[in-house]
Order: structure tokens, then C-alpha cells, then sequence
């Protein structure tokens, strides 16, 4: 076979224009289509959002430090639990467990949650942002609207959006989409990350840093100070509730939810999964 022979008998080569041009067109419509997806992925949780994020644009020419100049002045060390405080830093710790069953009474005074929260408020934070906000709520009439939000998200995530395996591997800590907890808790603590912050007068957009980790890290603190206070707590992430619960509670656009963190004392007869935790051998590497 010559090759004139193989150019007309190969349908590949014979229409090698047309393929080129469709392939060229899905390309263009892909990128297309991704670009679309990019910026709806950004903006499309609110539409206040997409208006105030464009404010960042704005700011070019004029930069300006978000914190005002401060002086440095010397560092002085503050207190510490020695001797041995670490170990009983971990003494202390070692006995924080999640509880799914809290008791309505007696409900902790409210000073001791604000003390908690305090002692989460000196979280370190990118750019010293102090991305979080702490939703402190204890009106019944509010967690009951708070639970009915997400039992109602919880039914769909459990029954579909969650993957099966995610269900399966839940199953030993026996949660379903009932959350008893969420009215029976004396407090709710709603930790909101702040996506970004407004200067003092409003007018500026200021970028919150690693938003996300530095409110986890204040979470971590306050469960510290929870367990410190005698308290216990459950973390929960209610997954596709964010919106709704912010809403709820009027809290602006830039807030997202982070953790609900029912707080409060275990009911009696709580009980908790015989969980073991990694030794220090698994979870600690020397050089
Ligand atoms: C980021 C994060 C999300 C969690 N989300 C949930 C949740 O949605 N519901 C729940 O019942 N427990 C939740 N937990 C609690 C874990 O199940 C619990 O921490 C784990 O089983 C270990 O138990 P312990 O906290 O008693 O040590 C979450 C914990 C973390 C750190």
C-alpha cells in the first residue's frame, strides 16, 4: 500500500482538519466553561460577597499596613504552671472527650464562658487579624431553631451526600442526624472564621491571612479552657449549615462557620466510645 493509498483508506488522516477543529472547540469551551466555574466558586456564596471581595482591587497604589505602627517593647514572659507544667497541661487534657449528651442543668455561668472565650482570643493570628467571631447562644427558642437547621441538613448529608464509607467509618460513634444535644446543651458556641474584616471606618477592606487556621487554633484554646473550667464540649462541623445558621443569627457576610460547639455538663450516665489515642512514638518524630 503507497501512501496516497494510505491517506485515502485512513479515515483518521482523511478528516484530520474536522477533528483538529472539534478538539480545538471542546478546548476552548473547557476553558471557558472552568473560568466560569472559578469565579462562581468564589463568589456565589453571597452576592454581598462578590461585591465587597472586588474592593481588594482597589487598593493598589495606596498600600497600607492594616495593623497601625506600634512600638516594640520588651518582651516579658508570662505565666507558666511549673514545675512540670506541660505534664500537667497533658494531665489536664488527656481527660477532654467528646460527649453527645449534655444535661440542661445546672448550666454554667455565663462569666466562666467568657473567660473561655477570653483565653481563646489570645490565639496567635495571621497578620494578628483575629479572624473569629464567638456566638455564645442560650435562649431555648434559638437552639431549637438552631437544631431544626441541622437535623434537617444532617437527614440529607447522612442519607446522600455523604459517601458511604464516611457513614460506615461514623459508626462506631453511634451519631445519626438526631442532635439531642443541640437543645439540651446549655450553651451553643458558634465559631465563626472571618473570610476578611472592614478597618475601623468601614471603608477598607482588610485580608484576614490563614483566616482558617488561626480560628482553629483559638478553637483548640478554648477547648483547653473549657476542659480547664470543668466543662465539656462536642466539636461539630454540620456540614451545608453555614448559611443558614449565620442568617439565623444575623451575622454578616464575611462570617462563615467553623465549628458549633455545644458546651455544658454530661447527663448522667453519659457515656463515650472506648477510644484509645496514638502514642507519642506514633505521632512524634525526633531529628
Ligand atoms: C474537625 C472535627 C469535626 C468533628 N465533627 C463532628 C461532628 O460533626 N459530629 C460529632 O458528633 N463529632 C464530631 N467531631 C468529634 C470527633 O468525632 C471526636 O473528636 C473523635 O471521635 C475523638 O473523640 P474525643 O474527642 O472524645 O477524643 C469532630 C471533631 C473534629 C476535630
Amino acid at each position: 500500500m503507497d501512501v496516497d493509498e494510505l491517506i485515502s483508506s485512513s479515515k483518521l488522516l482523511k478528516h484530520w482538519p474536522s477533528l483538529f477543529i472539534t478538539l480545538a472547540l471542546i478546548w476552548i469551551v473547557k476553558r471557558l466553561f472552568f473560568k466560569g466555574n472559578r469565579v462562581l466558586k468564589t463568589y456565589n456564596l453571597d452576592e454581598q460577597v462578590e461585591e465587597e471581595v472586588e474592593h481588594f482591587a482597589d487598593l493598589g497604589d495606596e498600600l497600607q499596613p492594616a495593623l497601625e505602627d506600634k512600638p516594640h517593647v520588651p518582651f516579658v514572659p508570662g505565666q507558666n504552671l511549673n514545675p512540670n507544667g506541660a505534664k500537667r497541661l497533658y494531665e489536664l487534657m488527656r481527660g477532654r472527650r467528646s460527649i453527645r449528651s449534655f444535661s440542661s442543668h445546672p448550666k454554667p455561668d455565663l462569666s466562666v464562658i467568657e473567660d473561655c472565650i477570653r483565653a481563646a482570643g489570645t490565639a496567635p493570628s495571621g497578620a494578628h487579624t483575629e479572624p473569629w467571631t464567638y456566638c455564645v447562644v442560650q435562649e431555648p427558642e434559638l437552639k431549637r431553631s438552631i437544631r431544626e437547621i441541622v437535623e434537617q441538613e444532617e437527614l440529607v448529608n447522612y442519607s446522600q451526600r455523604m459517601h458511604p464509607q464516611w457513614v460506615t467509618d461514623l459508626r462506631p460513634l453511634q451519631t445519626n442526624h438526631v442532635k439531642e444535644y443541640l437543645t439540651e446543651a446549655p450553651y451553643l458556641i458558634l465559631i465563626f472564621k472571618q473570610t476578611y474584616g472592614l478597618s475601623e471606618n468601614g471603608k477598607r477592606m482588610r485580608r484576614h491571612y490563614y483566616n482558617e487556621i488561626s480560628t482553629s487554633i483559638a478553637a483548640g484554646i478554648l477547648l483547653c479552657a473549657l476542659q480547664a473550667a470543668g466543662l465539656a464540649s462536642l466539636v461539630t462541623t454540620p456540614l451545608n449549615c453555614g448559611p443558614a445558621l449565620r442568617n439565623l443569627l444575623g451575622r454578616p457576610v464575611n462570617e462563615k462557620l467553623l465549628i458549633l460547639l455545644p458546651v455544658g455538663y454530661p447527663k448522667d450516665g453519659c457515656t463515650v466510645p472506648d477510644l484509645a489515642r496514638k502514642n507519642l512514638s506514633n505521632i512524634m518524630v525526633t531529628f
